[in-house]
Order: C-alpha cells, then structure tokens, then sequence
C-alpha cells in the first residue's frame, strides 16, 4: 500500500505575544522632544492611524518574544510541543546572526529534532513562512508546524529619525498549521522585486568583528506607500483566481498593519467595505513579521473571525517582497 501524503493544511491555533506596556504617542513625542525631536499624537494618528507600540524591555530578545505566542498556540490548538515536526520563524530581528531564531525555540521549548528555520521577508515574513509551511505539510514533508512572526524593532530603530522611529513596535504571533482532509489553506502567492532593496532597508552588517555600515532602519516612506497598495491588490486578485473565489468570498482581509491608509486604500481596490478589515495597528503599530499573526490572533480571541470563515492574509515588506494567503480557517 502506497503512503499518501495529506492533501491540505489549517490552522488549529492562533497566538499572540505584545511585551510590556503599551507606549502611547505621547509618551513617545515625550521621549523624543528630550533630544530635541518633535512629534505628536495628532500627526502619528492622522498620517499612520498608530495611537501606541510595545517595546519589549532590554534582556528581552526576539526569541522569549516568539516563546509566548507559540506556547499560547499551541495551547489554543491543544497540542504538544513534542508533536511539533517543523518550526519556522519569520523575523527580521533574530536573537544573533546565527543559530535561527527557530532553533533558539525550539530548544525553549523543550524539544528537539524536528526542523526548524528562519524565513527573511521582513513584513511579508509571515506570508511567506505559512506558504512554506503549507507547502511542507501538502508533500508530506511536515504534518504539524509552529509558524511564528516575532520581531523586537526596537532595536535597530534610529530614535533621532522622526520618519520612521514613530512607526514601529515589538511583538509576536504564532499559529499552529497541521495537516486536514478538508482545505484550511486555499491559495498563496509570493513575490519580491531586489530593484527596491534600498528603500526599506537596514543596511549594517558584521565584518571582521565590527558593525560594518548604518545598523538603523531606512525608509523612504512615499516610496513604499506607493508601491504597496498596488502590489497588494495585484497580488490578492491573482490568489482569489488561483482559489476560484472572488473578493466577495473575503468575509476578513488582514493586511500586514503598517499604515491604515494603506489598508484602507487596498481595501478599496478590492472593493471590500472597512467593516471587513481587522486593523490592530492603532494598538500595536508596524510590528513587521508578527503584525499578521498577532491581528489574527487578536480578532480570533475576540471571537470576531470565527471557524469556517474566509480570511485573506497580505502583506508588503522590504525587499520589496509581498505575497498573500487565502485561507478558511
Ligand atoms: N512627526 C511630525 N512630523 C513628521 C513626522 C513625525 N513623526 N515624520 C515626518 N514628518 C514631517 C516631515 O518632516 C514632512 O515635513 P515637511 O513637509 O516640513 O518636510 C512632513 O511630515 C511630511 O512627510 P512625508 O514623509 O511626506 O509624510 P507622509 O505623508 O508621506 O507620511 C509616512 C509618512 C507615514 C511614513 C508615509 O509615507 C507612509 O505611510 N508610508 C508607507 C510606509 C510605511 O508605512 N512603512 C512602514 C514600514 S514598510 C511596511 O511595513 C510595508
């Protein structure tokens, strides 16, 4: 008798992870006005939609971030760590240069032996890590994964650049994606375009034991914001074809939380009403690769998406890379 491997992939649990308290956008002009930088509550909301962030606190690295939303996955999915066979963090902001991040996990986890590796998309990181993991799960490479966006920004903020310090936030989320008779994951997609390497960028590195180049985040904010909201609704057009639905089958779309004009603006092209997007980004600012996860585990926890709806995943990052993923959950 030949073995076939399971034909689909869902997702059994959801979790989300904000450190510390949140940091309002006074709190943050505060701050910022003690070396001489000016903001405001009113431009931050006005231009981006963000009232606060969570920074995680100085011994916190992007890993003990990680750790709380799987757990808190794993927990939803009433699964054990052990019956893990495939661990994938997306994160911009890893613990070190090397081991991955995932494999930090998995060891604070407490099991060992199932794969585990780190995906570099930047804001599409959670896209691309689910795709991978269905991918895996659909040949028959994984049955059960812990697929995880978790990022500490904070830490390669430039807090002298108004421009883009005001924008960002720490966080994570996790989901746990196991093989099904039934299609949970209907159809992904993903891209990147290097040609727009340098306008969303943290150019450093390490050389010969010294930061080589400016370690902080760059953006060139128009740039990105134009290109987004194109690509976005390209991308998630050719999905819907891909899974013989139509934008009317979207019953949520989460987009990668940077900015709620985007949002909104990509909405709009889908012709999806506002009522169908679930934004977090007020609370929990551009939380890059965990922005996703941790909206969706905020909307399921709130029992606002429910089980067997349809929920459209997106997102642009640097690179540029974008992508997105239709699923029922
Ligand atoms: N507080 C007060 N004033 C500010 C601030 C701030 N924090 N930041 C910029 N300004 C000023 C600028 O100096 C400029 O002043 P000037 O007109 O006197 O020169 C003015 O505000 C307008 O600046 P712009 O950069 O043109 O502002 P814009 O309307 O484009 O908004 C923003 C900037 C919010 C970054 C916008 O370009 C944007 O949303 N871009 C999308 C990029 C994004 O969201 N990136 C997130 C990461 S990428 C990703 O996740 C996909």
């Amino acid at each position: 008798m030949s073995l076939k491997p399971p034909p689909y992939s869902r997702i059994a649990g959801t979790g989300g992870f904000l450190p510390g308290d949140p940091v309002t956008n006074e709190a943050l002009a505060m701050r910022l006005a003690r070396s001489g930088i000016e903001t405001s509550d009113s431009w931050i909301i006005e231009r981006t939609g963000i009232k606060a962030r969570h920074f995680a606190n100085d011994n916190d690295v992007c890993s003990d971030l990680a750790l709380q939303a799987a757990k808190l996955a794993l927990q939803a999915a009433d699964c054990d760590a052990t019956t893990i066979d495939l661990i994938i963090v997306a994160t911009s902001t890893p613990d070190m240069i090397f081991p991955s991040t995932a494999c930090i996990v998995q060891q604070k986890l407490g099991v060992r032996g199932c794969a585990a590796f780190d995906v570099q998309a930047v804001c599409s990181g959670f896209v691309y890590a689910l795709t991978i993991a269905d991918s895996m799960i659909r040949t028959g490479a994984a049955s059960k994964a812990l697929v995880i966006g978790a990022e500490v920004f904070s830490r390669i903020l430039d807090f002298s650049d108004r421009t883009t310090c005001v924008l960002f936030g720490d966080g994570a989320g996790a989901v746990v994606l196991q093989s099904s008779d039934t299609p949970g994951i209907l159809a992904s997609e993903l891209h990147a375009d290097g040609r727009y390497a340098n306008i969303l960028c943290t150019p450093g590195t390490v050389s010969g034991g010294k930061i080589l180049g400016d370690p902080l985040l760059k953006m060139d904010g128009p740039a990105v914001f134009r290109l987004a909201v194109n690509v976005l609704e390209e991308v998630a057009r050719s999905v819907l074809v891909k899974a013989e639905r139509t934008a009317a089958d979207i019953d949520w779309l989460i987009p990668h939380q940077a900015n709620i004009r985007i949002m909104h603006g990509t909405a709009k092209k889908l012709k999806l009403p506002f009522e169908k997007l679930i934004v977090t980004v007020a609370e929990h600012g551009n939380t890059s690769a965990a922005s996703i996860p941790l909206a969706l585990d905020d909307a399921v926890r709130r029992g606002k998406i429910r089980p067997g709806e349809t929920v459209m995943l997106e997102a642009v990052g640097g690179g540029i890379t974008w992508g997105a993923v239709l699923l029922d959950l």
